[in-house]
């Protein structure tokens, strides 16, 4: 019998919560894949460099029609096939994204007119790579406190748009894509058990997309400076990216009273196998505990955990009853890790 089974689902003042479970997932990836050897031909790069660096060898990148909004509809509309849940049944939808539709209204907004879930409320939430689990920890809260009966959220990027194609150091991590999933207070014992969320603002010159805000507006000067697109100093990410995952795991375990042996499944932001290793070297994981897609998806930012959580479940890779760890780090800077018992199976 696993240690938590004792423990009690509390909230920070004592009070006792419901526990709320993921009843469904479900993810959508554009069809156009492009390898390390197409990259090879738009930039001085090679295969050999990526894949070891990064253990990426492609991605998937979305067609000029297709929005954010479209991709996250598309994952939505599979994770309530997989809850088997209605439009009508959804109360809340919280899209994470650092690629809206546009700047408002929200691209969580569009997606509840696609569905026709006319019963939600909607909003974006802004967290880079940590935005799916500050959205399910969001979400948590409104269902746990019996506010919202059944949560819609959705990791949703089209980071194609915001990539510097003449940088070499950014253009070849990234891809598109979007993960969704349902959450319920669902009579189960045990679903979410903890989660910790943190952020750094001082470093946010590290990770940053300048341009069209109202820090700096559109403008000549924006355009020729190449402030629309992703920047980031990658080395000084890494070193924070490993501390800051492996001490938001540490910690997530530590409050629900388990340990990493207890863990059966990690699902880590899929941002680089190197920081995964250093992670799992820290956390005393080995690299079969960790689910890992980023060798086919590149970094998909809020994208990339509910994907890998979505092929992890449809696989068979989580079994009911498992301990899934699932832990993010991106710019801002934001981090998060999350601990849920799989309810599912
Ligand atoms: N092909 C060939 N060479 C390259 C490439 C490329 N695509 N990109 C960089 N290089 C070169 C550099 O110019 C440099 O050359 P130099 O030594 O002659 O100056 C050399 O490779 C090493 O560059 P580094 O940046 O030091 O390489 P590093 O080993 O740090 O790997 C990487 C870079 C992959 C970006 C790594 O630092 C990383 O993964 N960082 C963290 C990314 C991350 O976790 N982001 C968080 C989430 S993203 C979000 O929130 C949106």
């Amino acid at each position: 019998m696993r240690k938590h089974r004792d423990a009690k689902i509390i909230n920070p003042r004592g009070i006792h919560v419901r526990p709320v479970s993921i009843i469904g997932t479900g993810c959508y990836l554009p069809e156009r894949v492009v390898t390390n050897a197409d990259l090879e031909k738009v930039v001085d790069t090679t295969n050999e460099w990526i894949v070891t660096r990064t253990g990426i060898r492609e991605r998937r990148v979305a067609r000029h029609d297709q929005a954010a909004s479209d991709l996250a509809t598309e994952a939505a509309r599979r994770a309530m096939a997989d809850a088997k849940v209605t439009a009508d049944e959804i109360d809340l939808i919280i899209v994470a994204s650092i690629t809206p539709d546009m700047v408002f209204p929200s691209t969580a907004c569009f997606v509840q007119h696609n569905l026709d879930a006319k019963n939600a409320f909607c909003f974006d939430i802004q967290a880079a790579c940590s935005g799916f689990l500050y959205s399910m920890e969001i979400a948590q809260q409104f269902v746990s406190s019996g506010k919202v009966k059944t949560a819609l959220i959705i990791g949703a990027e089209k980071l194609s748009c915001v990539l510097d194609w003449q940088d070499r150091s950014t253009c070849v991590l990234f891809g598109d894509g979007s993960g969704a999933a349902v959450l319920r207070a669902c009579g189960a014992k045990h679903g979410i058990l903890s989660s910790v969320l943190g952020a750094d603002g001082s470093l946010s010159g590290l990770l940053k997309l300048p341009g069209g805000g109202s820090r700096h507006p559109t403008s000549e000067e924006t355009l020729k400076g190449r402030l629309h697109f992703m920047q980031m100093t990658g080395r000084e990410v890494f070193k924070h990216a490993v501390t800051r995952m492996t001490h938001a795991a540490q910690d997530a375990l530590k409050n629900c009273n388990l340990s990493i042996e207890d863990v059966d499944c990690i699902i880590p932001h899929q941002a680089n196998l190197r920081i995964i290793d250093a992670i799992g070297e820290r956390l005393g994981a080995p690299r079969e505990k960790y689910f890992i897609n980023l060798d086919r998806y590149g970094n998909m930012s809020a994208a990339s955990i509910p994907v890998a959580l979505d092929e992890a479940s449809k696989t068979g890779r989580l079994k009911k009853g498992d301990i899934v760890l699932m832990v993010a780090f991106g710019g801002g800077f934001t981090w998060g890790a999350t601990v849920v018992e799989w309810i599912k199976g």
